[in-house]
């Protein structure tokens, strides 16, 4: 059986083709293909909502031939397909959807609505080291930071998150402080290996507040403190070691808040997925940390760590094999940007 995943929540179309094991085991990843929009957005530093919804239009069908004939495969070999319900722009999933729906109509095939938490969430299994369950998840992208206790597929208790704004979101809007292009979290990390983590003094907020929230709102303030301290020509040295100095305040909660969730667990395995699973710098710090303290580290791969099809695809296919999903034969779709 083949899932056909179709991602299209912010700035990425992405679209794959996953097959259920027949034994059960992990699902396979046949073909996926990704068009990012972030050369396309870059002019306005950051993404317009209108501009992505359009591009998705334009790409979705093409990625999905390419990925079809890259698995050797025609829309006949499609079962079910899955897109993403939401969260994201409201009308970036609605293309996504539409499409989706629409395939499957003109298929006679079922559908199958997405988190796209749940997608990140399962993407280490696409892994050469896939994770098993059960586990303690740390799921950081630009709209969410999430602590997760996850039994298996659809069973999740949130453990803590953020209060106000997401690990990506700090990462982003710092690098904006420091005049660094969009997308900032990678450009931030790129300056920061050049700069001292222990230069600035950043606050680490809610590091010892006993629960397993997060707050990084604080961190933007300080940082514009910091750049007013330090005048309208700062040069590039000290702009590297805030830059460090940044990302160590943000390493350093999600790890410590990570250890936190493994023993008051008792869990020994984590998995770290989300854009910020990507950080060279908290992957260092987690991997030290974890093997300190005999717990087993999953990541999704580098390429698979921001919003792609295959990771859709995967959790369909994860959902239908678990019996935790319905497909649906009712083509009035539905999108939850919220
Ligand atoms: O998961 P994702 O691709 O999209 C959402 O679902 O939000 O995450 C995007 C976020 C952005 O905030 C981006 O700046 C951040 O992930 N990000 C990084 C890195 N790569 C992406 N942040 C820090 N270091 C990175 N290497
Ligand atoms: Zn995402």
């Amino acid at each position: 059986m083949n899932v056909l995943g179709i991602e299209s929540s912010c700035d990425e179309t992405g679209v794959a083709l996953v097959q259920l094991s027949p034994d059960g085991g992990v699902p396979r990843l046949r073909a996926h293909a990704l068009h990012s929009q972030i050369e396309m957005h870059r002019a306005y530093g950051g993404v317009v909502p209108e501009l992505a919804s359009r591009d998705h239009i334009r790409r979705v069908l093409p990625l999905a031939r390419q990925v079809l004939t890259e698995a050797g495969s025609t829309l006949d070999d499609v079962d079910i397909v899955a897109y993403t319900r939401g969260p994201g722009l409201a009308g970036a999933l609605l293309v996504g959807a539409g499409v989706a729906c629409a395939l499957a109509a003109a298929l006679g095939k079922p559908t199958l609505g997405i988190h796209h938490l749940e997608g990140h969430l399962l993407s280490p299994f696409l892994s050469d080291d896939p994770p098993e369950f059960p586990f303690v998840a740390l799921l950081v992208s630009g709209g969410h930071t999430q602590l997760m206790r996850v039994q298996g597929v659809g069973d999740y208790e949130l453990l803590g998150e953020t209060i106000d704004d997401a690990a990506g979101e700090a990462f982003d809007k710092s690098a904006k402080l420091l005049g660094l292009g969009y997308p900032g979290g990678p450009a931030l990390s790129r300056l920061a290996e050049f700069g001292d983590p222990e230069a600035f003094a950043l606050p680490r907020p809610l590091l010892h507040s006993g629960n397993l929230d997060f707050s990084f709102a604080g961190l933007k303030t300080a940082v514009m403190t910091q750049l007013r301290k330090l005048g309208p020509e700062v040069c590039e040295q000290p702009k590297a070691d805030l830059a460090a100095s940044t990302q160590a305040a943000i390493v350093d909660v999600l790890s410590a808040k990570s250890m936190k969730a493994l023993k008051q667990t008792g869990l020994k395995r984590l998995v770290v997925a989300g854009g910020v699973g990507a950080n060279r710098a908290l992957r260092a710090n987690l991997n030290s940390l974890c093997r300190r303290a005999g717990v087993r580290v999953h990541y999704p791969e580098l390429h698979l760590c921001s919003d792609n099809g295959a990771m859709i695809a995967l959790a369909g296919a994860m959902r239908l094999q678990s019996g935790r999903a319905s497909a649906e034969h009712d083509y009035a779709f539905d999108v939850k940007p919220r």
